[in-house]
């Protein structure tokens, strides 16, 4: 049976968007409308799986449709809205909390780096946040999930939950198992400062990453302060192998310049870092500075934003009831 294709995927309204969640996600977001329908969630009961000001939620919520927008969303073809509007996720949620194993959650690596070394004072929340991207996923059916490589382990829970409830109601193909679309070079953006963390909004040190918002000043300062290596450029992969930050710039570099990375290593072999940065950043600017002079361009007209969340729950509530009833028949609720 073939089923028709449906990308879904969501980002966290917690604030500063980096090159980390560009490569590794917006930018795929935005060539997928090309060829598939589209839902791009504003995921805020993700968010508050750790405290939030409720201000600054509200802010960050906008501020992240901006962010998609400025990338390159188009809400004329994609559904954009925040995942609290549409109630179904959270009755979803529930459903699949008693799907779901709690052995199953034990595992997620996530969990066990963001609770930390206290678990008992992590939220409930917190714990079960993948069930809550199963739900969010299995709600429109969705069959491709466009994330980068730290989300892979959800996905996969999500298909084995989706398989579950196959299973326990009796409903073969009920829930396409859907399927993960990582980035091959770029799915996993390193910390500009220490190579083997991925850069993420929450490092303390804002010279770690570069936010979609940054000037073409703060990206010139930050390229070269970037943490890179003493010797020259080599000609092989190999040979970076120890050197991840090396390593990460040059990724960075190959991504942006839309060049495989072979064929950056014969244009920089032999070259100090100080060049690959002077040429990194001048790429970067091209590409980044644009979209943060759009972002900030965009907050200042608060009620478009608002209007485009509204228009966006609209169309994805009609997708989530219509899903809904049918998944509230299976498992035998009135
Ligand atoms: P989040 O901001 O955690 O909601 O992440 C939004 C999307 O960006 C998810 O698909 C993540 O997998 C992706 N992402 C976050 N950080 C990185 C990174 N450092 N490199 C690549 N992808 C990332
Ligand atoms: N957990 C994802 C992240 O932190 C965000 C997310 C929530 C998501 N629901 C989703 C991603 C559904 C893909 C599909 O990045």
């Amino acid at each position: 049976m073939s089923k028709k294709k449906l990308a879904f995927s969501g980002v966290q309204p917690t604030g500063n968007l980096h090159l980390g969640n560009y490569l590794g996600a917006l930018k795929n977001f935005v060539s997928l409308q090309k060829e598939m329908e589209c839902i791009y969630c504003v995921v805020d009961l993700h968010a508050i799986t750790v405290f939030q000001k409720p201000e600054e939620l509200r802010n960050n919520v906008l501020e992240t449709v901006a962010s998609f927008l400025a990338t390159g969303l188009d809400s004329e073809k994609s559904i954009i809205f925040n995942q609290s509007a549409v109630s179904g996720h959270a009755e979803l949620a529930w459903i699949l909390n008693c799907v779901s194993r709690m052995g199953w959650l034990n595992r997620m690596t996530q969990f066990k780096d963001k609770a930390g070394a206290d678990k008992e004072k992590a939220s409930v929340g917190l714990y079960i946040y993948p069930n809550l991207m199963a739900a969010d996923i299995l709600l429109y059916k969705a069959t491709h999930v466009p994330v980068g490589a730290d989300q892979k382990q959800h996905l996969e829970l999500s298909r084995d939950i989706a398989q579950k409830f196959n299973n326990d109601f009796n409903c073969k193909n009920f829930f396409p198992l859907p399927e993960a679309l990582i980035p091959k070079n770029v799915s996993r953006i390193m910390s500009l400062r220490d190579g083997t963390k991925k850069m993420s909004k929450s490092e303390e040190s804002d010279y770690s990453r570069i936010n979609l918002k940054d000037t073409a000043d703060e990206i010139n300062k930050k390229i070269k302060k970037a943490k890179s290596d003493s010797e020259q450029i080599p000609d092989n992969l190999k040979s970076l192998e120890k050197k991840p930050e090396a390593l990460n710039l040059l990724n960075i570099y190959s991504e942006i310049s839309r060049n495989s990375l072979d064929k950056v290593l014969i244009e920089m072999s032999g070259k100090e870092y100080s060049y690959l940065k002077t040429k990194l950043a001048e790429v970067l600017v091209e590409t980044i500075a644009p979209v943060g002079k759009e972002i900030k361009k965009l907050l200042g007209d608060r009620s478009h934003l608002e209007q485009i969340l509204k228009k966006g729950k609209q169309k994805a509530n009609i997708i989530a009831e219509e899903n809904l009833k049918n998944i509230r028949e299976k498992v035998g609720l009135i």
